[in-house]
């Protein structure tokens, strides 16, 4: 089977509504032409999510995503917004599990996992993000620390939900840094990924899976590091910032023939 790719751009916290409004308008645009063979998708700053919402035209090539979510559907948590809040605002999906919330706010991995759930179970699609640091990969660990948030969290999602979970693989070493993982790098986690989906699901759900590479994806790297066979897109932060910028890594993934 051949998997489309799908190309998010995570805004973290950058853009007021306006400019959040205009972003998207431009991207909207500036994608048209690969509209039928790559998924698009923005995940803005919550104030800014109704705002995408009205200037992304329902289409399932192209995906508004809130960047964070709270398991409980409701109660007492002041500050938190819920997965049900997300899907009544017209999101399609969330990101989960960004090293960013691993590290900055200190989400573990069974937190991670009680979110993904929840956000599954409320319909929505969910990016989950998985990577290692520097010193982690350095000593050899990659693969243990990568496959142990894998496992947190895959086994436990139910066989019928399994087609709306995208895995981000984002070492941390390459997120913000302009220091990109080589091509070979990012296609042996994937690789090792995918086999381990294999595992814990079954080989049709590992080969449906879409597995984004994340880490200082720009327009000149975009076209290399797609061109590997299980890297199904990217998910973007800088450079998803800039809707030309944007549009050209778009434009890499659409031309790539699978
Ligand atoms: P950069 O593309 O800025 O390195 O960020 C990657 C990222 O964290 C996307 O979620």
């Amino acid at each position: 089977m051949s998997r489309k790719f799908h190309v998010y751009g995570n805004w973290k916290l950058h853009n007021n509504i306006a400019a959040s409004r205009a972003l998207a308008d431009a991207v909207v645009s500036a994608t048209a032409d690969s509209r039928d063979r790559v998924v698009t998708g923005m995940a803005p700053v919550f104030t800014s999510l109704a705002a995408v919402r009205e200037t992304v035209p329902a289409h399932p090539h192209l995906m508004v995503l809130g960047q964070n979510g709270y398991p409980a559907p409701k109660g007492a948590f002041t500050g938190e917004i819920s997965f049900a809040l997300l899907k009544d605002l017209g999101c399609d999906g969330v990101i989960l599990g960004h090293s960013e919330r691993r590290q900055i706010f200190h989400e573990t991995d069974a937190f991670i996992n009680e979110k993904v759930q929840a956000a599954l179970a409320t319909n929505l699609q969910v990016v989950f993000c998985v990577g290692e640091t520097l010193e982690e990969r350095e000593s050899g660990r990659t693969w243990e620390v990568v496959g142990g948030q894998i496992d947190a969290v895959l086994p436990h999602v139910a066989a019928d939900l399994r087609a709306r979970l995208i895995v981000a693989y984002e070492p941390v070493w390459a997120i913000g840094t302009g220091r990109t993982a080589t091509p070979a790098q990012a296609q042996e986690v994937h690789k090792q990924i995918r086999d381990r989906i294999a595992q814990l699901w079954d080989a049709t759900a590992a080969a449906e899976c879409i597995i984004q590479y994340g880490g200082s994806v720009k327009a000149d790297n975009a076209a290399e590091l797609f061109a590997c066979p299980d890297i199904d897109g990217g998910l973007v932060g800088g450079a998803a910032l800039d809707a030309a910028g944007f549009a050209k890594i778009i434009a890499a993934a659409a031309a790539i023939q699978r």
